[in-house]
């Protein structure tokens, strides 16, 4: 088989471990990574391109005969890239692996992935689906749940949009800011209003070619800020994979419950999809509930996930891309692997960019993906956003990876630097 191009879109965490598997395969032909970070540029060539600027990829991919797009971020598929590139003589034999504008509406429209949960009968909470016109009986929709109310602006928010909130009076008020007041701008002139789920939640991937699928682990992250999920939403402050209550028991029910039905409804809906789908659960009493779709790899799970596909990531992609997953294998390390994210002092509220960072050429045995990263005029890699890179490490269990990753932490300093020292602290 001929080497394969390879374009990857985006500059986090996920993206530099994305490329970092994508660089040991023996298919490999040269890898760009667009816009990229510190960490990708030791492994593929960064170019300095916004992953929503269609224009300039198309370009990228015309010039250099990349043969493969990888998307990671969902920006780009929630604004039609696959469309872009493949509606386009030029660029329609390039494979791509993300859904088009269709299938990454169960991402960019809350209202949208409700509605097909709905039709195919895939567990999730119980909803309502409100416009401003119908403020009235939105507020009458929240008189009949039971706190707390979950409040969900229905577009794209940048992971602020959903609200949880104990007093009905309080719900009622952000619901009207919501809908009328314009809190979350055009995201938020529709609101989805949910009955809260109690229970503990799991990340769950399949890379799917709208037909078939293959199950990659799963994982689970930490959201919150603070010691013991607590305080403001984060991007993700880390994430374990494997997780243990996701035994074969519970997997089955999620497989049974909500991936199979999930796949085939997008068929039934006449959705093409091709690329990885995020499947948030609600593991509630041992019963699996969706919570979301995300139209892409979570980030940080992508860091814990992908060292653990011992299988070569490139030709799997390949046939995503091909609708050719039928016999697709894939192996799984049984070993665990922990991510922790050092993030920039302040995050997520405001905070600074530009500080060095010490002690990367110290760590062994941990593997260190970048997110937030550059390297400046200097020759210095400096922090460059929030999440600043996760230490990533393999262990026999839990426990040993996560000390693993705590003692190479130890070895890496950047003015703010914080990270959280709990996480996992909820399973065993
Ligand atoms: P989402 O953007 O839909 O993933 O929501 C963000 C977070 O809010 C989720 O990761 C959950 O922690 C929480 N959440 C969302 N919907 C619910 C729900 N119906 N019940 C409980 N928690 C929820
Ligand atoms: N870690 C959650 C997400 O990527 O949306």
């Amino acid at each position: 088989m001929d080497k394969m191009n390879v374009l990857l879109l985006g500059g986090g965490g996920r993206e530099h471990a994305l490329a970092w598997k994508i660089a040991q395969s023996p298919q490999l032909g040269r890898l760009w990574v667009a816009p990229g970070n510190a960490g990708t540029l030791s492994v593929a060539e960064n170019l300095n391109i916004s992953e929503t600027d269609f224009l300039a990829i198309k370009q990228v991919i015309l010039d250099n005969d990349v043969h493969m797009l990888v998307v990671g971020p969902e920006a780009p598929l929630v604004k039609g890239i696959r469309e872009y590139i493949e509606c386009d003589s030029d660029t329609e034999h390039v494979k791509i692996v993300g859904p088009g504008r269709e299938g990454a509406k169960l991402e960019g429209s809350k209202s949208f992935s409700k509605d097909f949960m709905h039709r195919h009968k895939i567990p999730t909470a119980k909803y309502g689906k409100f416009n401003a016109k119908d403020l009235d009986s939105a507020k009458a929709f929240l008189d009949s749940l039971n706190p707390p109310y979950v409040l969900k602006a229905d577009g794209l928010a940048g992971g602020k949009g959903v609200l949880i909130i104990d007093d009905i009076d309080e719900a009622k008020k952000s619901l009207e800011e919501m809908l009328v007041g314009g809190k979350f701008g055009a995201a938020s002139t529709t609101v989805v209003i949910e009955e809260f789920l109690k229970g503990i939640e799991l990340s769950v991937f399949i890379l799917t070619d709208g037909k078939t699928y293959v199950l990659l682990p799963e994982a689970k992250d930490y959201k919150r800020i603070g010691v013991g999920d607590t305080g403001l939403n984060t991007g993700g402050m880390g994430s374990i994979s494997p997780v243990p209550f996701a035994n074969e028991a519970f997997m089955q029910k999620v497989k049974d419950r909500i991936i199979e039905p999930s796949v085939n409804g997008l068929k039934k809906d006449r959705i093409p999809y091709n690329g990885f789908l995020f499947i948030g659960l609600m593991n509630c009493d041992g019963d699996p509930y969706v919570i979301e779709y995300n139209c892409r790899m979570g980030d940080p799970e992508t860091e814990s996930v992908i060292p653990r596909i011992d299988s070569d990531l490139v030709s799997l992609l390949a046939k995503c891309a091909d609708g050719e997953l039928e016999n697709a294998q894939i192996e799984v390390n049984p070993e665990t692997v922990t991510s922790i994210m050092l993030v920039s002092g302040g995050y997520p509220e405001n905070y600074e960019k530009g500080k060095q960072i010490y002690g990367l050429e110290n760590v062994n045995g941990s593997l260190i993906f970048h997110a937030g990263t550059m390297v400046n005029q200097e020759g210095a890699v400096v922090t460059n956003g929030g999440r600043v890179m996760t230490v990533t490490s393999y262990g026999d269990d839990i426990q040993s990876a996560l000390n693993q990753s705590y003692s190479e932490t130890q070895k890496l300093y950047f003015e703010g630097m914080y990270f959280r020292n709990d996480i996992g602290f909820d399973l065993d």
